[in-house]
């Protein structure tokens, strides 16, 4: 049987996604031969220019963010199966216009060719997008023997439950789930798809990983940047929505969930939906601090205060900084605490999980005040883990030292580990939804973050100075419990890679 034509339709595709993220990564997949050949890549967006045009500025961009060097061979290669389609989003008629242009470029009738429809627009513009794409024949269910049609698309996935579950019954209209694939590009960081691997193959980690051993569970997503050029959003959405609700969700519940009972896409989401469901019935206690980042000295420059960011509303409310503690309602994890925090304008970038473990049932070396072992997995930057234990200093009397055992991910596998997109993007087209959200993970994750977006409204929002570890409240919050935050620290091989 003849290949189908495959198109790939990126809608906003003069926007920062498409230039700075696809388009690039696109790059990085043609290098390593995994395109079709009969792929086309149909460029969409309200701006008047010709595919000449378009194609100037997508080897400008792929030249300036592209993480590898580039061919121009090969980029001139990939560059020939883009073209540039002028639609405005709204017009319902011009989808028709759209589907003769796709008949052209492909020399097939557009149902016949494989359709992925990349949605890099405002969430509140998917439902319209979909739906006219479905009345101009473009966008269908899934039949037997037909060329596969799917849907890719970014959080924000809704502003609350409500909204979100609005947004997906649209989709579910024109879609079946099968085909549609939500991006959180957390999900494709290598050290967290390690996750599993660490987690179910390692006979030394995977039965201590359980309320017996687990003293408690650290989850920290720090930032140096601010809200950059996207105030507008940001100021509507804050760190709950914006990092809380997704990445953070999806970080607890692979490191919760208990073994699933094959590492397909859905075995593998159904524990993490029961960690999800586990969190939301054990309740949230209040226990949070939030902030919003005053000036300050961020890497050695002078940054602004949030409030004083270009789009950002007069005394603004919106949090850019929040630090909470979540119970799971399960035997696995009955009383251990996860506490998990994120912000903007904090003194490192750093994105890690820390595993605290319990002191030793008795106390042999209690006089020697043993420290107690830490499991640090460092999802960037220096992907890798560190295990932290006792060792005892050399010497007649006992005297116990904290010592590291470092497995450093670039040093031993290199650093060319695909990108996220690089990834996500090979992925949609080979119809693996692992790395992709199912929509009851959002659903469930919404559950937790509307309960918790209820309280804020009580509570003090805290100037915290930028280029710091966020506000002194969410220090108070960990050490009621007799705990304290585990400060991210460059690991000993950072020298190693010349970090
Ligand atoms: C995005 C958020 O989802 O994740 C941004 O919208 C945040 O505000 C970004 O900066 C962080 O991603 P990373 O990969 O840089 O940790």
């Amino acid at each position: 049987m003849k290949e189908c034509n495959c198109v790939f339709l990126i809608f906003g595709a003069t926007g920062d996604l498409a230039h700075r993220k696809l388009l690039p990564a696109f790059y990085f997949m043609e290098r390593e031969n995994q395109l079709k050949d009969s792929l086309s890549i149909v460029c969409i967006a309200r701006k008047e220019k010709t595919t000449e045009q378009y194609r100037k500025e997508a080897s400008d961009s792929i030249r300036k963010f592209s993480r590898i060097k580039v061919d121009e061979r090969l980029l001139e290669k990939l560059v020939s199966r883009i073209y540039y389609h002028r639609l405005e989003f709204s017009d319902k008629k011009g989808y028709a216009g759209l589907s003769r242009f796709i008949e052209k470029i492909s020399g097939q009738k557009s149902g016949n060719c494989e359709r992925i429809f990349c949605l890099a627009v405002p969430y509140s513009l998917i439902s319209h997008v979909l739906g006219s794409l479905k009345n101009a024949g473009l966008a269908e269910r899934q039949k037997k023997g037909k060329p596969y049609c799917r849907i890719m698309f970014e959080k924000p996935f809704g502003h609350d439950l409500k909204s979100a579950k609005e947004l997906n019954s649209s989709i579910m209209n024109v879609l079946d789930e099968k085909q549609i694939y939500r991006i959180d590009h957390y999900m494709a960081k290598e050290l967290v798809q390690n996750l599993l691997v660490l987690r179910f193959a390692n006979s030394i980690f995977e039965p201590l990983w359980n309320r017996d051993y687990i003293d408690h569970i650290q989850i920290t997503v720090a930032e140096t940047l601010g809200v950059e050029s996207r105030g507008e959003y940001y100021d509507k959405a804050g760190a709950l929505r914006d990092v809380m609700q997704n990445h953070m969700m999806q970080l607890l519940s692979l490191v919760a969930m208990g073994a699933p009972k094959s590492i397909d896409a859905d075995d593998v989401k159904n524990e993490k939906v029961k960690v999800l469901k586990s969190i939301a019935k054990s309740g949230f206690s209040g226990n949070m601090a939030i902030g919003q980042y005053g000036e300050g000295i961020v890497e050695g420059k002078k940054v602004a205060a949030y409030a004083s960011e270009p789009e950002i509303r007069k005394n603004s409310g919106t949090e850019t900084y929040a630090a909470l503690k979540l119970g799971i309602a399960s035997k696995m994890w009955k009383n251990v605490p996860f506490y998990l925090r994120t912000g903007k304008r904090l003194k490192d970038k750093s994105t890690e999980i820390i595993i605290v473990y319990k002191h030793t049932p008795f106390g042999l070396f209690s006089k020697a005040s043993p420290e107690k072992n830490m499991m640090v997995i460092r999802v960037q930057p220096y992907e890798g883990i560190t295990l932290q234990f006792n060792a005892k200093v050399p010497g007649n009397k006992v005297i116990i030292d904290n010592v590291e055992m470092d497995f450093c991910h670039e040093c031993k596998f290199g650093p060319n580990s695909p990108e996220a997109y690089e990834r996500l993007l090979y992925d949609v087209m080979a119809g693996d939804q692992t790395l992709f959200t199912r929509w009851d993970e959002v659903e469930n994750a919404w559950k937790i973050v509307d309960v918790i977006l209820k309280n804020i409204k009580k509570l003090k929002l805290h100037i915290y100075e930028a280029g710091t570890w966020g506000p002194k409240e969410a220090d108070k919050l960990i050490a009621k419990d007799g705990r304290k935050w585990v400060e991210p620290k460059r690991p000993a091989y950072a020298e190693q890679l010349g970090k």
